[in-house]
C-alpha cells in the first residue's frame, strides 16, 4: 500500500455521517417564553458559526492537507447542503433562542454560488428586542475584491480575513496552491473601501513556518484601523498531524511583539470572547488608539471554554456544539421533515440545556495527546 492509498482509508472513519440522537420535542413550547437558553455549565447561546461549503481553493496545511483534499475527495453532493432558505428558517429559531451574532464560514463561503442572497436573507432577521444581527464572513480574500461591494449592499456588516504572512513566498507555500499574497492584500483594501470594517485578520501562527512574519504583520497592520489576531495552531480536525511542538504559545507572541512595539492588556470587549486583547501602547504607557490593538486567541495554552456561547451548523446542517466534537445533531433531518418552527426551536433548545462540552480545557487538564487516535470533524466542514 502507497501512502497515498493509506489516505484512501480515511473516509471510512468519516464522522460527517454519524449524529447523536435528537431529543423528544416537547410539544406546544415557544420560544418567546424562555429566550435566554444556557447550558449545564451556565453558558449562553449568543453565536451561530454556519458553514455554507465544505470545499475551498487554498490547501492551508494545517487545515485542508492537500495529500488528503485532493481530487478524490468525496465532497458533500449539492444535494446535501441546506438551501439559503433552509439555512435562514434554522437561523431565525437559533435567533429566537438568543443568538446575536452569526458568521459565514466554510470551507471558503464565497465560494458558494450567490452567497449575498443568503447574506439578505440573514439580514433581515431581528433579535426578541428588535435589533439586527451582527453579521460577519470569515474568508480567505482570494474573492473578497470581486465580492465585497455586493456583500455589502445585501447586509454583511464585517468581514475577518484569514492571512498567514506578507511574504509572498510564504504564503504561497503555506496556502499550497501558489496564491499571491498581493491578491488577499487588494481583497482586504476593497473590504475596507465598501465599508465592511472593522475588519479582523486571522492569522495562525505555526512554529518554525511563519513565525518571523509575526513582526512584519504586526507593523503593517499597526495604525491600520484593522485587528491582526495570532492564533495558536489547534489540533483541530484529524487530518493535519498536529503535535505540540508546531504550536508557538500566545505568550511567547505577544513578547516578541512587545519587544519592538510595546503593549498593553485591555479589557475583554464581550463576554465568551475568543481573543485576549493587547493595546498599542503610546509614549506615556498609555493606549494609543490609533496605532490600535491586537487580539491573541490561545486555545491550546489558555482555554477559554468557560464562557464559550458558539454553535456550529455543519454545510449539512448538523449542529456541533465543540468546535472539536466528534458528533453533531442531525437538524436537516428535522427540515426536511416539515418540522413546525416552535419544535425545530424547542429541539435546538433542549441540545443546548443539555450541552456540556469544554475540550480545549480537558486538552489542558489531560494533556496534548487527549485527542490521540480519535477522529473529529473537519474545521473545512464543520466551519471555524
Ligand atoms: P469576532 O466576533 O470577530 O471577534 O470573531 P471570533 O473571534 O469570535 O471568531 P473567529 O472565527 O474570527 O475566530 C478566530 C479563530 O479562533 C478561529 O479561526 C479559530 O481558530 C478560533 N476559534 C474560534 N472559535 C473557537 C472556539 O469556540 N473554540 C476554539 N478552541 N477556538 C475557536
Ligand atoms: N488551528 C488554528 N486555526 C485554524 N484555522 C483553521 N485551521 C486551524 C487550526 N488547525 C482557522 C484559520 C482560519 C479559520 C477559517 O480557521 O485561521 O482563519
Ligand atoms: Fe481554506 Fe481557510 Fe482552511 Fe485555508 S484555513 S484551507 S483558506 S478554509
Ligand atoms: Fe467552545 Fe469547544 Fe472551543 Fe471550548 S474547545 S471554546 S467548548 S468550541
Amino acid at each position: 500500500m502507497t501512502e497515498r492509498d493509506t489516505h484512501r482509508v480515511i473516509p471510512l472513519q468519516d464522522q460527517r455521517r454519524q449524529s447523536f440522537a435528537l431529543p423528544a420535542v416537547a410539544g406546544g413550547w415557544l420560544p418567546a417564553a424562555n429566550p435566554q437558553v444556557t447550558d449545564q455549565r451556565g453558558r449562553a447561546l449568543r453565536d451561530l458559526r454556519i458553514s455554507v461549503t465544505d470545499r475551498c481553493n487554498f490547501r492551508c496545511n494545517y487545515c485542508m492537507p492537500k495529500e488528503i483534499f485532493d481530487a478524490q475527495y468525496a465532497y458533500l453532493p449539492h444535494s446535501a447542503l441546506l438551501s439559503f432558505e433552509e439555512i435562514t428558517r434554522v437561523a431565525r429559531q437559533f435567533v429566537a433562542l438568543g443568538v446575536q451574532k452569526i458568521r459565514l464560514t466554510g470551507g471558503e463561503p464565497l465560494l458558494r454560488k450567490n452567497l449575498e442572497q443568503l447574506v439578505e436573507q440573514l439580514a433581515s432577521l431581528r433579535t426578541p428586542d428588535g435589533l439586527p444581527l451582527d453579521l460577519t464572513l470569515t474568508t480567505n480574500g482570494s474573492l473578497l475584491a470581486r465580492k465585497a461591494r455586493a456583500l455589502k449592499t445585501a447586509g454583511l456588516q464585517r468581514v475577518t480575513v484569514s492571512l498567514d504572512g506578507l511574504d509572498d513566498a510564504v504564503f504561497r507555500r503555506m496556502n499550497d496552491v501558489d496564491f499571491p499574497v498581493s491578491e488577499v492584500l487588494a481583497g482586504i483594501e476593497a473590504a475596507a473601501a465598501a465599508g465592511l470594517g472593522p475588519i479582523k485578520i486571522n492569522m495562525v501562527v505555526k512554529r518554525g513556518t511563519n513565525e518571523h512574519q509575526v513582526l512584519p504583520m504586526a507593523r503593517h497592520f499597526r495604525g491600520s484601523g484593522m485587528v491582526l489576531r495570532l492564533i495558536e495552531y489547534m489540533d483541530v480536525g484529524a487530518t493535519n498531524g498536529w503535535r505540540l511542538t508546531d504550536v508557538l504559545p500566545s505568550g511567547d507572541v505577544v513578547k516578541l511583539i512587545n519587544a519592538e512595539l510595546p503593549l498593553l492588556p485591555l479589557e475583554p470587549s464581550s463576554p465568551g470572547e475568543t481573543a485576549g486583547r493587547w493595546g498599542y501602547a503610546d509614549a506615556g504607557g498609555q493606549h494609543d488608539k490609533v496605532a490600535g490593538e491586537i487580539g491573541v486567541i490561545s486555545s491550546v495554552t489558555q482555554a477559554f471554554c468557560g464562557g464559550c456561547n458558539r454553535a456550529r451548523l455543519s454545510t449539512e446542517g448538523q449542529l456541533y456544539l465543540c468546535l472539536f466534537a466528534q458528533q453533531g445533531y442531525d437538524l436537516r433531518s428535522l427540515i426536511r421533515a416539515a418540522t413546525p418552527d416552535a419544535d425545530l426551536a424547542s429541539t435546538i433548545s433542549q441540545i443546548w440545556q443539555a450541552r456540556d462540552d469544554r475540550y480545549s480545557e480537558l486538552r489542558s487538564a489531560l494533556g496534548p495527546d487527549t485527542g490521540a487516535g480519535v477522529t473529529r470533524v473537519e474545521m473545512s466542514y464543520i466551519g471555524g
